[in-house]
């Protein structure tokens, strides 16, 4: 088939890779030149594992190509899949304003019959929408080609994208008439014939419904297990053997149960945010959410009250963040909680350094005050305190003695409970983490 896929953001350039694997044409389209240029020159817009050689295998293949014109895009096109940004709004609701323009346009270039896909995240009713303002342009120019709105929510995870993506778990297909449905399924097909997964075909706004009550739930489970190890801290009990012991229950399941610092990224934070914005918009109040959202903010204070229990006055302290991405495995800093802790400890009067192997760039960029690090143990030099902010190899593989000879004082605050308390502590350490047994003064 001949698709397009608008936006070449983290979605869209591996959902362009996957549709260039699995046979079909794809022609990527993004507004910013630049990011264009650097795809045409083989290069990557952003850190993504694995994607460089999917992205590369389409264009050597002959299948996918790229373009910042959206009539090129959408000329002779069957499916176009819409993965432009929906950024937060002041009032909590996602900016939908992109995800529109895309509806117009296409009901001006669309050259023959369309299924247009709407693969970002957005709120229930977006598509019966998208389809008003595409038959409402289409009148306009008299146009009479057959569009149809489908939703094809994206369920990949940034760091493991790739894999996500050609191995789903799930492919949830939403739409008003069968027909987009069937197209939408066939542009799946060859993938579905080699390793088969469970196709949910749904009515547009349940299809909507299930993106949103997915990641609403998996950033429910985190504030849960976090709240939980509040809890832990308090009585004297572990959190990570609780979360282990919940976990074998097969209804609870072992993953998102990990305590700590709490969910940052482009996802979660916005996510919840704009489904209590949907919930608030017909009159019900999504309490559940937003004390998910209290409890994630919450984590961040305890780490720096953890830090002025330890440091006494934190003004003119040097702290260093071990690592700056939301997650491993990423170079985004979207919501991270380690840039939201900077700018907090920036305010109180803190030197911050901050190390991380692959988002530094970014964050001398946003936070050129910051001592920035690639070399972990030159981070840790001299510093008064260290604080786990994401769980990269290069800090995991870090031992006690590392900690305990590079820091002036030995002060660890451990935000991912990656580290063994009692060799921290056997190595002279002042270390906590979040939800297991602190040490006793
Ligand atoms: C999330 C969802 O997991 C994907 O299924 C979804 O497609 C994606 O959002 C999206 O809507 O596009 P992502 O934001 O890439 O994916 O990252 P996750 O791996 O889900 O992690 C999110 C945050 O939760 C990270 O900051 C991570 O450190 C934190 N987390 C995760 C925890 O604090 N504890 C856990 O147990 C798991």
């Amino acid at each position: 088939m001949r698709t397009a896929v608008i936006g070449t953001g983290h979605v869209g350039l591996v959902t362009a890779g996957g549709l260039a694997r699995w046979g079909h044409t794809v022609i990527g389209m993004d507004d910013d030149a630049s990011k264009i240029a650097k795809l045409e020159a083989g290069g990557l817009p952003f850190f993504e594992p694995g994607l460089n050689d999917l992205v590369n295998e389409g264009v050597e293949a002959g299948r996918l190509t790229f373009t910042t014109d959206l009539e090129v895009a959408l000329k002779d096109c069957d499916v176009a899949f819409v993965c432009v940004g929906t950024p937060g709004l002041p009032g909590g609701g996602p900016n939908l304003a992109y995800v529109e323009r895309v509806g117009v346009e296409a009901a001006r270039l669309a050259t023959g019959d369309l299924v247009l896909v709407e693969k970002s995240t957005v709120p229930a009713n977006t598509g019966v929408r998208l389809a008003q303002v595409i038959a409402r342009e289409q009148a306009r120019h008299g146009k009479t080609h057959n569009i149809q709105v489908a939703s094809n929510p994206e369920f990949l995870k940034e760091g493991t994208a790739v894999q996500d993506t050609l191995f789903p778990d799930r492919v949830v297909i939403g739409s008003a008439v069968p027909e987009a449905g069937e197209t939408l399924r066939a542009v799946y097909e060859p993938m579905l014939k080699e390793h088969g997964c469970p196709v949910v075909m749904a009515d547009l706004q349940t299809a909507e419904l299930i993106k949103h009550a997915s990641n609403a739930f998996l950033a429910t489970k985190i504030s849960f297990i976090n709240q939980v190890a509040l809890i832990c801290d308090e009585v004297g009990a572990d959190v990570t053997t609780v979360a282990q012991g919940m976990g074998l229950d097969e209804r609870i399941g072992q993953q998102f149960l990990r305590a700590g610092i709490g969910y940052g990224g482009s996802c979660f934070p916005k996510d919840v945010n704009a489904f209590i914005h949907l919930a608030q918009s017909i009159g019900e109040d999504f309490h559940i959410l937003e004390a998910v959202r209290d409890v994630n903010v919450r984590m961040r204070e305890v780490v720096i009250e953890r830090l002025r229990q330890e440091l006494w006055h934190l003004e003119g302290k040097t702290v260093t963040l071990l690592g700056a991405a939301f997650k491993p495995g990423t170079d985004d800093l979207r919501e991270a909680p380690a840039m939201h802790l900077a700018k907090t400890l920036m305010a109180a009067g803190v030197k911050v350094r901050i190390f991380d192997p692959v988002a530094i760039d970014h964050v001398k960029n946003q936070l050129p005050d910051v001592e920035c690090f690639t070399d972990v143990h030159a981070s840790l030099r001299d510093a008064d305190a260290a604080v786990v902010c994401t769980e990269w190899d290069e800090v995991k593989a870090l031992t006690p003695a590392d900690f305990a000879e590079g820091l002036g004082y030995p002060i660890v605050v451990d935000g991912r409970n990656v580290f063994d308390p009692e060799a921290m502590r056997a190595a002279g350490l002042r270390y906590t983490s979040i939800g297991r047994p602190k040490p006793k003064d």
